[in-house]
């Protein structure tokens, strides 16, 4: 896939206001305990398998209805900048281990997915932030972007101002260095 043209067609639905107001698809807000108690470790997978300069940085997270219930198999498309904020989306979006800050992963068995990549970088008058698109079968899709609690551009980027804080993430640094966050989202059921 060419440069950008994943993100391109991507972005068309997601720029914009109203795309950042489905609150109810949200958990309430993140855990303060930024470690999850999983069962057993999860595998994470690599969006930067190109080792691209910048602050590595993990996310986890579950897929979960409004009542609690997990999602398995959730399809979670995530792309974001590299950390000069350009966009390096080539390769197949379908096989992460071979592009570059994007792909498409899944849930487990237990609804959830971990991440390891670098922070965005920022663009225009952008804060930083991640795209996500989810999809599960017999739910309702969303797609949204998730930023950083201590980026002070929050405030002078229109699109980022108006984020519910559930999106607003606390990524803290872990004892390895690495930029540490939880994205839980609610995915309404058809
Ligand atoms: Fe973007």
């Amino acid at each position: 896939m060419k440069n950008g043209s994943r993100h391109n067609n991507l972005l068309q639905h997601s720029n914009g206001i109203e795309n950042n107001l489905l609150t109810p698809y949200y958990s309430a807000n993140q855990t303060k305990n930024q470690s999850l108690n999983y069962s057993k470790p999860l595998k994470f997978v690599n969006l930067n398998a190109k080792n691209l300069p910048g602050i590595p940085t993990i996310i986890s997270g579950r897929i979960y209805t409004k009542d609690k219930q997990i999602v398995p198999n959730a399809k979670i498309e995530i792309w974001h900048a590299d950390d000069v904020g350009a966009y390096n989306n080539e390769g197949n979006f379908y096989f992460p281990s071979q592009t570059t800050l994007s792909g498409c992963i899944f849930t487990d068995a237990s609804g959830t997915y971990k991440i390891k990549t670098i922070r965005p970088g920022i663009y225009g008058y952008r804060a930083r932030h991640f795209h996500y698109k989810i999809s599960a079968k017999g739910h309702h899709s969303l797609e949204t972007q998730i930023y950083f609690k201590d980026d002070p551009r929050i405030l002078i980027d229109e699109i980022a101002l108006v984020a519910e804080n559930c999106r607003i993430i606390d990524f803290r640094y872990s004892n390895m260095g690495n930029l540490e966050g939880i994205v839980d989202v609610f995915l309404p059921k058809i």
